[in-house]
């Protein structure tokens, strides 16, 4: 096993039978997915779930475990998911692989939000990773350069010679603005933007974060007031 598999082994270990479980999206989530997978097929978990992309939608199908929408469920009670940064206040940049706003839909109406990441994801201050910006395409050349005038360098996200396209059919920015030093005001700076759908800054909304490590190591961090 690897550290992404320490960590998600470590958070399929808090579901329990006849929960909602929202799955996240990204090589670390895809790990967990395999491992409810594997409990659902061999009958030592019962339970339903709720994707945060496609991709992970028609993973956790093909596992044989059920999937829900958002009309038949009042909550999700744990939601597994990865990070592409991680820092000391349990803040997220999120959305590297461009499935930021259903993952934040998701994390927004579960109960917990569990970050599965490997050592390499812990920083100090978050914005080495370019912040992924979820826009619309009407117009987006203009919400490209607000983005711009915020102090970052932005880059349309390509797929091979055509823009990346998310889930929602929109287009994604990443924004390299270097070190945030304030994470909240930059959220509701980019939020405030039109043409901006969401932003992957993910702000206290983590209540556990499981960190994996090649040796088998698990560290595990809690928030007390969560969500
Ligand atoms: C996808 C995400 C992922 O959780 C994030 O990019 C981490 O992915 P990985 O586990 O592959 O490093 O936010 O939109």
């Amino acid at each position: 096993m690897n550290a992404k598999q320490f960590a998600a082994a470590k958070a399929v270990s808090f579901v329990e039978n006849d929960m909602v479980v929202g799955l996240g999206t990204g090589s670390t989530a895809y790990w967990a997915i395999e491992m409810i997978g594997d409990k659902v097929k061999k009958g030592e978990l019962k339970i339903k779930a709720i994707a945060t992309s496609k991709r992970s939608e028609d993973q956790a199908m093909s596992l044989g475990i059920p999937i829900l929408s958002f009309s038949e469920i009042d909550q999700i009670d744990i939601t597994i998911d990865g990070a592409d940064e991680v820092d000391d206040q349990m803040n997220l940049i999120k959305g590297g692989g461009g499935a930021l706003l259903r993952e934040k839909i998701v994390a927004s109406n579960s109960k917990e939000l569990i970050i599965i990441v490997d050592e390499k994801k812990m920083v100090k201050h978050l914005g080495k990773f370019g912040l992924p910006v979820e826009i619309v395409i009407f117009g987006w050349e203009k919400t490209f350069e607000k983005l711009k005038s915020l102090g970052c360098i932005p880059t349309l996200r390509m797929e091979n010679i055509q823009p990346f396209m998310t889930d929602n059919n929109n287009y994604i920015v990443d924004c390299a603005f270097g070190e945030i030093e304030n994470p909240t005001s930059l959220h509701e700076s980019i939020n405030s933007i039109v043409g901006v759908v969401e932003n992957g800054l993910f702000i206290r909304m983590a209540s556990k974060v499981i960190v994996g490590f090649e040796n088998g190591e698990v560290r595990e961090e809690s928030r007390v007031e969560s969500l």
